[in-house]
């Protein structure tokens, strides 16, 4: 069988944790390909919620091998850290399977990140994937588990990095010595398995078993195509699900695009429909957006059509999954952007000069609100005609504005607040 990925088509937080555990079920592998424990993914079930940042939104899964790919980037404490509370919250995680090939977040990484003057998530995610692509000093997961050799690798790239600085900020480690001796730590407990997470991805396609690829962060924040500089430093489009897996796109026959009934962007960049003051305190307040990786405010507004489309023209999804519908539940009005204005210019492509353009005025289309429905409500809502007229307008102008179907319909955190539609 072939792979199925699950990608964000706004700027992260879509959603996308509760529509792998939705979609997991099926699936003998689930595997996240970029990012690092920048990342936060929430899923709830039967009322557990666990918020993860490295390990696959499966985890209510016990039976699906969870992968962290060649992509990601590991913060071993962040890696036993959830683990440990995926166990306090009374689940098996199952088979856990990191790829040699992921790189590992080391404190020099923290520590420069701290110091950078990019308003970031902290964790030391962009030092690592540039050291990475610099090659000199990068140590890999799998360095750390063949042989010794890695002891005097991880003295050289401290050594190089000018770690540990005059005053260490991180609270246990303020030398190599515990550097190393936490290393060992974290070898001697690590539940899971090192390897050629590639190969075994392969063989298992090559079995008839299904794989499901999880993205992090969401198309606008993508390292190439995103409002650069305002991104995040790894692929978080199509071709970093392959790139960060190790499987071809000739095994993916399914695209998921996950974008939220609204819009929400952490930290700087540009985001033209951003709602201010009581609007955008008001939807906030709604939907929860308090960042659960960068631990601030998520800025909010309303769904741009411009952006989506570029996110769809990037990613080629075959079907789109919306999100949070129930936040927007009640409101008189719920608008999309079709276009920004620039002085005379009117853009409804994405403009690729995005970033210096100051003063975009968005224009909207406009719907009627739709009312809260309860959960029968839901549960007949399998057809368009069995929405709200507002809704059923909004989701119809999205399928149209894209061209792509909408499928999955989510109204609430829970596996059972999904609706899937009928063609
Ligand atoms: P970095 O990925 O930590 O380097 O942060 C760069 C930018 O990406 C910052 O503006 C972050 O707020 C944003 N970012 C990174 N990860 C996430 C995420 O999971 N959700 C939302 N924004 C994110």
């Amino acid at each position: 069988m072939p792979a199925t990925v699950v990608l964000g088509m706004q700027w992260g937080d879509e959603g996308k944790g509760k529509i792998v555990d939705f979609l997991a079920g099926d699936c003998g592998y689930a595997v996240r390909f970029n990012g690092g424990d920048n990342a936060g993914h929430a899923v709830k079930f039967r009322g557990v919620r666990v918020g993860l940042r490295l390990v696959p939104a499966s985890v209510f899964h016990p039976r699906v091998v969870k992968v962290i790919g060649n992509g990601v980037v590991v913060n071993p404490d962040t890696l036993m850290c959830e683990l440990e509370e995926i166990g306090a919250a009374g689940l098996d995680p199952g088979r856990l399977v990191v790829s040699h090939a992921a790189h590992l977040v080391m404190p020099w990484h923290i520590s420069s990140d701290m110091r950078s003057a990019t308003r970031t998530t902290r964790r030391g995610v962009g030092p690592a994937y540039s050291e990475k692509a610099g090659r000199a000093r990068a140590i890999r997961v799998g360095d750390l588990f063949s042989g010794t050799g890695w002891r005097s690798q991880i003295r050289q790239s401290a050594a190089d990095s000018g770690w540990p600085p005059q005053r260490s900020i991180d609270k246990y480690l303020n030398n190599i010595g515990e550097l190393e001796h936490f290393l060992d730590a974290f070898k001697r407990r690590f539940p899971g398995r090192v390897g050629d997470a590639s190969a075994m991805l392969n063989r298992a396609l090559d079995r008839g078993e299904r794989v499901l690829l999880e993205g992090a962060q969401g198309a606008m924040l993508d390292v190439d195509h995103g409002t650069y500089p305002f991104v995040t430093s790894s692929s978080t489009t199509i071709g970093g699900a392959c790139a960060g897996s190790g499987i071809s796109h000739r095994r993916v026959d399914r695209v998921v695009g996950v974008v939220k009934a609204y819009a929400t962007r952490v930290g700087d960049g540009p985001f033209p429909t951003e709602l201010a003051g009581r609007d955008g305190d008001a939807l906030r307040g709604a939907g929860v957006e308090f960042g659960s990786a960068a631990g601030i405010l998520r800025r909010c507004g309303w769904l741009d059509a411009v952006a989506l489309k570029h996110a769809v023209m990037l990613n080629g999804p075959d079907e789109l999954a919306v999100t949070k519908l129930d936040v927007l539940a009640g409101l008189p009005e719920v608008k999309v952007c079709t276009a920004y204005r620039a002085g005379r210019k009117r853009h409804s492509d994405y403009p690729a000069a995005l970033v210096g353009v100051a003063d975009l005025e968005p224009e909207y289309a406009s719907f009627d609100g739709w009312p809260r429905m309860c959960a029968d409500e839901w549960s007949r809502a399998k057809k368009a005609c069995d929405l709200p007229a507002g809704m059923r307008k909004f989701i119809e102008f999205v399928v149209r504005e894209t061209g792509i179907p909408v499928r999955i319909l989510s109204h609430g955190p829970c596996r059972e607040e999904t609706c899937v539609r009928e063609p």
